[in-house]
């Protein structure tokens, strides 16, 4: 008789090590039949936040345009080079701008981490804009997808913050009155104003505590929150059922269908084992519906266009960071504003409306602008046109919509191109 308490022998174990180390990781082998792709997503992870399989629709690239992942690995590539940057970085007004300088000239790869940071920041805030866009635009707000909707908004506020909280950190002159502007106009709102600006600056004037605040805001405070509103989001991605199709695409409801399950007569050794969702079916087919199948297995089809688009964003980031350096001016001189001073670009459409109004154009509208996105689903309950691009049903909605994009969007170049001293209009040619 064998000694069965005998394993193998330590040869046989040096032989196997890497294929019992691979096995022990991944408990599948690379898929080769439909059982195993459902398994490999459901065992895994990372993998087993995607469904199982995904309506054809989803793949379709000039759908999503990737604009929501991008977006997420923008996120991606921020953390990891925020982290690397933290390394180096102290939330002093004495030493902030000097350690801008030393990533430029002492630390290894520094400058280039810089700009990978600095142009995943501005590349997020115009990607999750572009997103909520074609979420609009493709009608994806309706039911039952309008709290989705909801945390999306807040995403947006979210990104545009930290974005915000980050600007200060280099402690130059566009840093320190690009804040000074921006937080100046949270000042108009009517009440709060003052004590909002007072919370974020800690102080009456930009200073060493509003450096601070704006530190730990940015790589604590804010960044959970973001981490914690995309996982929501997400998972409600998964709730809703997947993402929005066209009528003819989406599931059929269920119907019922009348099957007998019955146990198979069990077999003396087969006692033991104990079935999950899986039954035995008499009849002919369980399909819920008599629907044409329409979805695909996410392994590896979901996998692979999700995999390009994270090759393309950070190839674009990288050529991009190589290209042209995050700009770093002289350091701060209170005495000496530039004139125009001018918030990040985002807020630019804002800082233009502000010198027509300072309260309608820094609080009124803007706050409307909020409130009025919040409120889209539950105002628009029109359920056709969704799951497609500017869907005839959906003329109006769009329209409005595309109206006050391009409004901003205007805002937004005047300010950057066209505003010269004391804010007066030049030519930028
Ligand atoms: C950090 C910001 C964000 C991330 C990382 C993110 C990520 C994603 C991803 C990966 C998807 C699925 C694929 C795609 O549509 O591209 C998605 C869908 C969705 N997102 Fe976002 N998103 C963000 C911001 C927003 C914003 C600002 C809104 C709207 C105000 C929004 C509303 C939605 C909705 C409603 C869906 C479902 C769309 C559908 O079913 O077609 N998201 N998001």
């Amino acid at each position: 008789m064998s000694d069965t308490t005998k394993g193998p022998g330590l040869l046989t174990a040096v032989r196997e090590f890497p294929a019992n180390v691979w096995s022990s990781i991944f408990r599948n082998p690379l898929p080769s039949n439909d059982l195993e792709r459902a398994s490999t997503s459901f065992t895994n992870f990372f993998l087993h936040v995607h469904p199982v399989k995904v309506d054809r629709h989803t793949l379709r690239p000039l759908y999503t345009l990737g604009l929501g992942l991008m977006s997420f690995f923008l996120f991606l590539i921020l953390v990891v080079t925020g982290v690397l940057l933290m390394f180096y970085y102290v939330p002093s007004t004495t030493q902030a701008y000097d350690r801008m300088l030393d990533l430029r000239g002492t630390v290894a790869f520094g400058i280039f981490l810089r700009n990978m940071h600095r142009w995943s920041a501005h590349g997020m805030v115009a990607v999750v804009f572009l997103h909520m866009c074609r979420v609009f635009f493709t009608g994806s707000y309706k039911k039952p997808r309008e709290f989705n909707w909801v945390l999306g908004v807040g995403l947006l506020l979210v990104t545009l913050f930290l974005s915000f909280t980050g600007y200060l950190l280099p402690w130059d002159q566009l840093a320190f009155w690009a804040i000074t502007v921006g937080t100046s106009i949270a000042g108009y709102a009517p009440l709060v104003g003052k004590q909002i600006q007072f919370l974020l600056l800690g102080d009456a004037t930009v200073g060493q505590e509003a450096l601070l605040r704006f530190y730990v805001l940015h790589v604590a405070v804010l960044p959970l929150v973001l981490t914690l509103l995309i996982a929501i989001h997400f998972w409600r991605i998964r709730k809703d059922g997947g993402l929005s199709r066209p009528e003819a695409s989406a599931p059929a409801q269920a119907v019922t269908v009348t099957v007998t399950a019955v146990a198979a007569p069990a077999k003396e050794k087969d006692k033991k084992k104990v079935y999950g969702l899986q039954g035995f079916v008499r009849g002919p087919f369980t399909k819920v519906g008599n629907v044409p199948d329409n979805s695909v297995f996410s392994w590896p089809n979901l996998l692979i266009a999700e995999l390009f688009v994270f090759v393309l964003v950070v190839a674009a980031i990288l050529v991009l960071s190589l290209m042209f350096n995050a700009p770093l001016e002289q350091p701060v001189n209170v005495m000496h504003p530039p004139n125009p001073a001018k918030a990040p670009w985002y807020f630019l459409g804002l800082q233009e409306m502000v010198s027509y109004s300072a309260f309608w154009g820094g609080v009124g509208v803007p706050g409307v602008f909020v409130l009025l996105l919040l409120l889209v689903p539950y105002i628009d309950r029109k359920p056709g046109g969704v799951g497609r691009w500017f869907a005839s049903e959906r003329l109006l909605a769009n329209t409005i919509f595309l109206t006050l994009v391009l409004v901003n969007i205007m805002f937004i170049i005047i300010g950057t191109f066209f505003r010269g001293p004391n804010w007066s209009m030049v030519s930028p040619w």
